[in-house]
């Protein structure tokens, strides 16, 4: 930073300079200097302190050392929610907001036919899905599982969880892989998950992910699915008669994820895009009806 900083609109005005463009710069000030919003607006005339410039030199050095912004700045919205983030746990995308949507939707359906509902999201991460889950249906009569078998993924989600206010009475974490994660015997409406679904060796994944996101995060197997095989595969014992599986999945595996629900004899199997028309979401439905 230059020796004219010296109020939080020059801070401002700088980081603007710097990063050459205005959202990215007021994020990064709203973390330096703690101010969200229109505390920052309201502060302009303020000055600030020596801490807060190097907060800021320091979020730089890392973004032009090409370390993903939402990393740099310690957060990342999804959805309603404003979730911690770090090195720890994937950056929450804009499409798997439409996968806990699908979810959402789902659960919210069977919550107002039985007045209860159990859903369980699977590779919790940072707890993006299963906290908006949270965070989106009724207070009374709803049970979320949140799971990982990345204990420092989990060590991110409860942080998450600690600020979804009073929902969050609502959700149980656990650690383990995959369904062995869940207590036995229980039984959900909603299974969700977004799982690893990266070709090991995919030429298609840009730097600034395999380079900086958790490797258990995103890669499952010669084509991908090595995980999502075992979800379709393991998801009818845990769901009531009637329940939903719902997977997000990459664009090139729409076909093979629905052929996969089909052969375990899901019923409702759907595949949908994400809002650049990609194959993104993979649905099915345990066949019976909801007792
Ligand atoms: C693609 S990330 C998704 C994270 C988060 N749900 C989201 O959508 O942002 C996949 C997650 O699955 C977890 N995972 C990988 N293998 C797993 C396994 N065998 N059992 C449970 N979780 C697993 C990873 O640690 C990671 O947090």
């Amino acid at each position: 930073m230059t020796d004219r900083v010296t109020s939080v609109r020059a801070l401002l005005r700088d980081t603007v300079e710097r990063v050459g463009d205005r959202s990215v710069a007021r994020w990064l000030c709203e973390v330096a200097t703690g101010l969200d919003g229109d505390e920052l607006t309201a502060a302009f005339d303020d000055p600030v302190s020596d801490r807060m410039v190097a907060h800021l030199d320091a979020m730089l050095a890392r973004r032009d050392a090409g370390e993903p912004l939402q990393y740099v700045l310690g957060r990342w919205g999804f959805r309603r929610l404003d979730l911690a983030v770090d090195r720890r746990v994937l950056i929450p995308r804009p499409e798997t907001e439409l996968v806990a949507g699908a979810a959402i939707e789902l659960a919210t359906e069977v919550h107002r036919r039985a007045g209860a509902v159990a859903v369980a999201d699977l590779g919790t991460g940072s707890g993006a899905i299963g906290l908006a889950l949270a965070d989106e249906l009724p207070l009374d009569g709803v049970e979320v599982w949140i799971t990982d078998v990345s204990d420092d993924a989990l060590d991110v989600a409860r942080a998450n969880l600690a600020g979804i206010g009073r929902r969050a009475v609502n959700v149980r974490v656990a650690a383990g892989w995959w369904f062995d994660a869940l207590p036995p015997g229980a039984m959900f409406d909603v299974v969700v998950s977004n799982p690893p679904y990266v070709a090991v060796g995919s030429s298609e994944i840009e730097p600034g992910v395999s380079g900086w996101e958790p490797a258990a995060a995103l890669y499952a197997g010669a084509d991908g699915l090595d995980d999502v095989r075992v979800l379709v595969a393991g998801a009818p014992e845990r769901l009531r008669a009637g329940g939903w599986l719902v997977l997000e999945i990459g664009a090139d595996q729409g076909a093979a994820a629905a052929a996969l629900l089909r052969d375990r004899g899901y019923t409702d199997v759907e595949v949908r895009p994400d809002l650049a028309g990609r194959d993104r979401i993979a649905l099915g439905r345990r066949s019976g009806t909801i007792g």
